[in-house]
């Protein structure tokens, strides 16, 4: 079995959706919070799965995280669990050391201890931000040195080499990977794509950090997902794997084109006080991925981006949903008095 952390986010109820179909013989346990940022809705097209099983839990919880792998065969974990947003670390830095650090440490405790006679796999789905800022020039690569700018990505980068002390001390199989930007659907409305294509469409002010040319290198949620999969199937222990697109776009770039897309006005653009210890450029470079894994990714930026525009179109109710509050009330919908 394997236990799926923050599986109703973003990029786990995708992970989710692709496993569901690509691997139908493995059953998967989803852990999830529910906190702001999760969305069982995102899931609600696998309801009735009976390989898809869902508790509503804390990953910081030790004695929770305890009884599962006691009561479960869990095999293997793939841990997307995370508070994730950068702005919201900046206003309150407290819940991502919780969760993010000392989350990730409790589900690694307990594998730890389930897995002392037959070793697992551990996948640990970090990010780029945990190399901080790039100038105008290079890629970060997996030995570039950690250099996290937020409280955000300093969690990341805790929990990563949390993680790989594991391994090195413990023995544990962890696996990390390191992803840029994702889009797609299903993306909480707070982040960059998913937050200026619904307040385009309500011809709302799109507020633009700073000189808005700061860029970041955007991957489908799709190919992340394959990437995931690849490291949890063929990856090598204690290994650090670089995901990205190679496909660097400067914010403002990304605010036109959606605006173009939708037919809406470019004098809706906000330039704003910029993010503080805001990153300037990401881009990765993901050759260890395509040379030892055989992974690339399959989704081309101009296909991915029109697709996710008319997704989020398409499902204008999902969206409505997160920016009335509705969308907590589905899992009393789904769940109360069970
Ligand atoms: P998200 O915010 O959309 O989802 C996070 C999920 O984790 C939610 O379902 C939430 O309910 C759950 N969660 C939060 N705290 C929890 C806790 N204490 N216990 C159990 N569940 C909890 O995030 P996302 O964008 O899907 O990101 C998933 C992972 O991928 C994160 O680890 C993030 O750091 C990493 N990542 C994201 C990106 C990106 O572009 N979004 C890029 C690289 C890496
Ligand atoms: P975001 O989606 O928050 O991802 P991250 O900060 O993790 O890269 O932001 C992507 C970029 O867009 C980042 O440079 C900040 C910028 N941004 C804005 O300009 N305005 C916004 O309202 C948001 C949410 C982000």
């Amino acid at each position: 079995m394997l236990l799926v952390t923050g599986g109703c986010g973003f990029i786990g109820s995708n992970f989710i959706h692709l496993m569901r179909a690509e691997r139908p013989q493995t059953p998967i346990l989803n852990l999830d919070a529910l906190t702001y940022a999760g969305n069982l809705e995102n899931l609600s097209a696998l309801e009735g799965d009976a390989g898809l099983g869902f508790v509503r839990g804390d990953i910081a919880d030790a004695p929770l995280v305890g009884q599962l792998f006691a009561e479960h065969p869990i095999t293997a974990v793939v841990h997307f669990a995370a508070e994730s947003h950068v702005d919201r670390s900046i206003l309150g830095p407290g819940v991502f050391i919780e969760t993010n650090v000392r989350g990730t440490q409790v589900l690694l405790d307990a594998a730890r201890r389930a897995w002392a006679s037959k070793p697992g796999r551990f996948v640990m789905v970090s990010t780029d931000e945990v190399y901080g800022s790039l100038g105008p020039t290079g890629r970060f690569t997996e030995s570039t040195p950690l250099d996290p700018s937020s409280p955000y990505s300093a969690s990341k980068a805790a929990a990563d080499l949390v993680g790989q002390a594991y391994w090195r001390t413990f023995g544990l199989p962890v696996l990390i990977t390191r992803c840029s930007n994702n889009y797609g659907p299903y993306q909480f409305p707070e982040k960059l794509i998913p937050l200026m294509i619904q307040r385009a469409s309500q011809e709302l002010r799109l507020p633009v950090y700073g000189d808005g040319q700061n860029i970041r290198d955007w991957l489908h949620v799709a190919d992340h997902c394959r990437a995931v999969l690849a490291v949890l199937e063929r990856g090598e222990p204690g290994r650090v794997y670089n995901i990205g697109g190679d496909n660097e776009v400067a914010n403002i770039a990304i605010v036109r084109l959606i605006l173009r897309a939708l037919g809406k006005s470019e004098s809706l653009i906000e330039f704003v006080a910029d993010r503080p210890g805001h990153d300037r450029r990401y881009a990765m470079d993901a050759t260890r991925m395509r040379t030892e894994l055989g992974w690339a990714p399959q989704v081309d930026f101009a296909r991915g981006i029109a697709e996710t525009i008319a997704w989020y179109q398409a499902n204008c109710a999902w969206w409505e949903r997160i920016v009335s509050g509705d969308y907590r009330a589905y899992y009393e919908r789904l769940y109360g008095g069970r």
